[in-house]
């Protein structure tokens, strides 16, 4: 009954540091997710890679003064290097700047123009007459035409996240020199998109799993009524349009990007020399979950599935669980202003874990949430530390010490003791479902809960005191506890697979604790335990003063 699911990740512009809003969006939960479906035996594929191409790497590399492909490489060393750090487990990381990529992308096109989804057309585009180029996407601003948002950028409105066409914008001027671009026209290829909004429509609307917010924008998006995009670009960097006569132009980044997907999976069946096994992946029932940021949502509910449906053959979007935005001490992220913290930053300092629980426990799923080094810090110590990590060490170290280094023979189990080795039970039927439906916070919080109560339980039971009068008594309920503990280590390893895999070892269990299956670990009477260790630290409350005087002088702007 092993299902097959697709984890795919949104594609980071390899442009520079991954920031916590992009963690919080997209990364930790599509972590979250795959290593959940692996524990319960699932075979899972999670793939992504760097986005090389297109105006927001070409744009940072003419501001540094170095070829794109540099700027492009430096970045995806320094995000596998991130990820490994941060412990999210992809399958395949790659990038768009693979032969195997180009090959699949330009497949992609051609296949399409043969079915004639993708014409030729001429289109008006914004030429600057001072650097004497055209200004796809992000070499131009202006104000958006839908929302009048100012400092627009030609590709799409942060503000109000439609995608845009640069003469769209309202007093629009060039990114690099800010002259007023002159108006000109030049041939491109078009994705025909209208000719899917019907299929899409129906297709979206039989999507009732979906996150209301998620379907909401789609819908609306949909109704609105497809017009057709611009798929190529003049521009010298990215993918070349496989045509003659097409030199001077590349396949628009978004374009290829998406196909990054199936690309990436074919890369990693290739890798582990069974050719053809991507098949498996998106054929089928196959499920295919896409783990983005809001700002992506167009592109995965709409644009995609619309290359997919004229592509034919393939497993359509099966969930876009994106996420909306994580704030930053009450104000909206802005790398271009340097208001982020960068998880490369972050991860020199402090252990995965933490941050892994922060943002799971306020993870932007149905509305923006705020990380503030405040809340981080009173989290990390009246959450994890408090609540969680004292429980085991507390649970752990008197054993430890009372019974020979070993798993206590219990005795008879009494009315509470059964009453809490049920909710453990019912904590991990409860997250199982949570994390299956994609409902990440909720999972934590029943796990958080579960904590607590081992906490109340142990309270009522002082095993540490009842030990003087009666050493059976408080063999038994430090035998339930370490047992709901063992659950906690399962429902938990998703989020803090660091600690998890620690306790796991800390419990006296060998091999890895991902190998053990989504079910409380059994703990045999006598079986060693490893000399305690504790699984967090306390965080000085100097820690915010510290880090928001450190955020507030690297503000810009
Ligand atoms: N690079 C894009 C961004 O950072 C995301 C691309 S996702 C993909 O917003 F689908 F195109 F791969
Ligand atoms: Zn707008």
């Amino acid at each position: 009954m092993s299902e097959r699911i697709l984890v795919a990740v949104a594609w980071p512009y390899a442009n520079g540091s991954l920031h916590l809003g992009q963690i919080a969006g997209a990364y930790l939960p599509a972590d979250i997710f795959a290593r959940y479906h692996r524990l319960r035996g699932n075979q899972v594929l999670m793939v992504s890679g760097s986005d090389q191409h297109g105006t927001p790497i070409t744009v940072r590399a003419e501001q540094e003064g170095r070829p794109p492909k540099e700027v492009a490489d430096h970045y995806h060393e320094e995000f596998l290097d991130s990820w490994q750090k941060f412990g999210i487990t992809f399958d395949l990381f790659t990038t768009t700047d693979t032969p195997n990529h180009h090959k699949v992308a330009q497949d992609l096109f051609l296949t399409l123009k043969d079915k004639g989804y993708i014409y030729k057309d001429t289109m008006t585009l914004l030429y600057c007459p001072t650097c004497k180029r055209f200004l796809p996407d992000r070499y131009v601003e202006g104000t958006c035409p839908h929302c009048s948002f100012e400092g627009t950028r030609g590709d799409q409105c942060d503000n109000c996240g439609k995608p845009l066409n640069p003469v769209e914008l309202i007093e629009p001027y060039c990114r690099i020199c800010s002259s007023v671009p002159a108006v000109r026209e030049s041939e491109h290829f078009f994705l025909r998109l209208s000719a899917f909004n019907d299929q899409l429509l129906k297709w979206v609307r039989e999507q009732t799993h979906w996150r209301q917010n998620v379907l909401n924008f789609t819908i609306s998006f949909l109704t609105e009524g497809l017009k057709d995009r611009a798929i190529t670009r003049d521009i010298e960097w990215g993918i070349p349009v496989p045509l003659p006569g097409f030199d001077s132009k590349r396949l628009y980044v978004w374009f290829e990007a998406v196909i990054g997907y199936l690309s990436a999976s074919k890369e990693w069946a290739e890798r582990n020399g069974d050719e053809g096994r991507w098949i498996e992946f998106w054929q089928g029932d196959a499920k295919s979950y896409y783990f983005i940021g809001k700002d992506n949502i167009p592109f995965h509910t709409i644009i995609w599935p619309a290359m997919l449906m004229g592509y034919g053959g393939l497993n359509l979007p099966y969930d876009v669980p994106a996420n909306e935005f994580l704030t930053l001490e009450g104000r909206q992220l802005s790398t271009s202003r340097n208001w982020a913290i960068w998880l490369p930053d972050y991860l020199e300092r402090y252990d995965p874990d933490p941050l892994r629980f922060f943002l799971s426990i306020s993870m932007p799923e149905g509305g923006d949430t705020d990380f503030s080094w405040r809340e981080f810090v009173r989290r990390n110590n009246d959450e994890l530390v408090a609540t969680y990590g004292n429980l085991v060490h507390r649970v752990l170290t008197f054993t430890y010490r009372s019974f020979d280094g070993s798993v206590p023979q219990p005795g008879e189990f009494d009315g509470e003791s059964k009453a809490l080795l049920k909710k453990a039970d019912d904590a991990l039927n409860t997250v199982d479902s949570s994390l299956y439906e994609c409902h990440f916070r909720e999972a934590i919080r029943t796990a958080m809960t579960l904590a607590q109560e081992v906490n109340r339980y142990l309270d009522d039971k002082a095993p540490w005191k009842r030990i003087k009068e009666n050493r059976e008594d408080a063999a038994t309920s430090l035998y339930v506890a370490l047992s709901v503990i063992s659950c906690l280590k399962t429902i938990l390893y998703p989020f803090l697979p660091f600690s998890s895999e620690k306790l796991h070892r800390l419990l006296g269990f060998d091999g890895a604790l991902q190998d053990s299956g989504w079910s409380i670990t059994r703990l045999s009477p006598g079986q060693k335990l490893a000399p305690p260790e504790p699984l967090f630290a306390k965080l000085d409350d100097s820690v915010v003063a510290e880090e928001t005087a450190k955020l507030e002088s690297s503000r810009a702007g």
